[in-house]
């Protein structure tokens, strides 16, 4: 059997504050292979992103991360920081909601997408130059040799989390982590970074993380779905089960609360009754009872596990669903 790509074990990451300990990712488990796609929704404040930076060794300053974290089975959990900064550097590549942030105003992109394969590969200027424009190219560009000497500014969203997703890949990344990378594009500029990305997976055989708090984002296009709730994995499996057949109660929730386009016109969009609890002091059982529409007497006292049963997906629920979407 070969290996996964990347195994994660009880990975914890708790964020000191003023009002305590924030327990932002409280002992999540996942695994992804290969070429596949994993879709991690939730609402927003779930610790998704806390998650994903935990992952690349991100995580904000003075927090308590652990657990373990291996990629290609090496364990990065145990690695002094500088070479697992490196490791990192070359085997994992992240993109984010604001291109801009990851792109130097003042540099004209191709330097800047130049510097990063030079850093990779070490090559030389020209050589550097001619890769940029070629992964421009792939990453659907227009006019690559050209729109090199421009600056960020002077190109779309769209086209400027194109040239994000170019950086990403001039390392050349066995897994890709996008990060509410679509959030603020229109819906067909989203569609077509989101067709983008996972064609990319599939051609070079790369890992994807799918990270939205839309449901819309994940579905036909994730191999597997991790819903996450309160810094936990509540619900977990191929994702045209966990659409078809919700088990968590959460789940079921989310999926009640996206528009469906043939409801009637007037239908009152469902939101999910009440808000997320206090990471720094969560319930000690199911975080999700105080908003569920069916709690048992052992929800509010006993955290339910992840469980998996056969014939059925992983989910953390004492009282799931008959698995029958609304
Ligand atoms: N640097 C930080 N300092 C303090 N709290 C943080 C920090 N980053 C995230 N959090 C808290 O961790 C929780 C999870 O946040 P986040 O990972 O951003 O969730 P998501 O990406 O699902 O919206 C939230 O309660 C958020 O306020
Ligand atoms: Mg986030």
């Amino acid at each position: 059997m070969t290996e996964p790509l990347l195994v994660v074990q009880n990975l914890r990451c708790h964020i000191p504050s003023a009002r305590g300990a924030v327990r932002a990712v409280d002992g999540v488990s996942l695994t992804l292979a290969r070429g596949q796609v994993l879709g991690l929704v939730g609402e927003s404040g779930c610790g998704k992103s806390t998650l994903v930076r935990t992952l690349v060794g991100a995580a904000p300053a003075r927090a308590s991360v652990s657990g373990s974290i291996a990629v290609s089975g090496t364990e990065l959990t145990a690695m002094p920081d500088e070479a697992r900064r490196a490791f990192v550097g070359r085997h994992v590549g992240m993109v984010f909601q604001d291109p801009m942030s990851a792109l130097n105003p003042v540099v004209p992109v191709g330097r800047q997408i130049g510097e990063a394969v030079r850093h990779h590969h070490g090559l030389s200027r020209a050589a550097a130059r001619a890769r940029a424009a070629d992964l421009l190219e792939r990453v659907g560009v227009p006019d690559p040799g050209h729109r090199l000497r421009h600056y960020p500014h002077q190109f779309s969203g769209g086209l400027r989390q194109r040239i994000t997703i170019a950086m990403a890949l001039s390392c050349e990344p066995e897994l890709l982590i996008a990060d509410e990378a679509t959030t603020a594009l229109d819906v067909t500029v989203q569609r077509q970074i989101l067709d983008l990305l996972t064609g990319l997976a599939r051609e070079r055989g790369m890992g994807l993380i799918l990270v939205s708090h839309d449901l819309g984002v994940i579905a036909g296009r994730a191999d597997e779905t991790a819903v996450m709730y309160a810094g936990r994995i509540v619900e977990r499996g191929p994702t045209r089960d966990v659409f078809a057949r919700p088990r968590h109660r959460y789940t079921d929730a989310l999926l009640g609360a996206i528009p469906r386009l043939d409801a009637p016109p007037g239908t009152r969009l469902r939101v999910i009754p009440g808000t997320p609890p206090d990471l720094t002091a969560p319930p000690p059982g199911c975080a999700f009872t105080s908003r569920c529409p069916a709690p048992g007497d052992r929800c509010a006292h006993e955290p339910p596990p992840l469980r998996v049963e056969p014939g059925d997906h992983a989910h953390a629920c004492f009282h799931p669903t008959e698995g029958t979407s609304p």
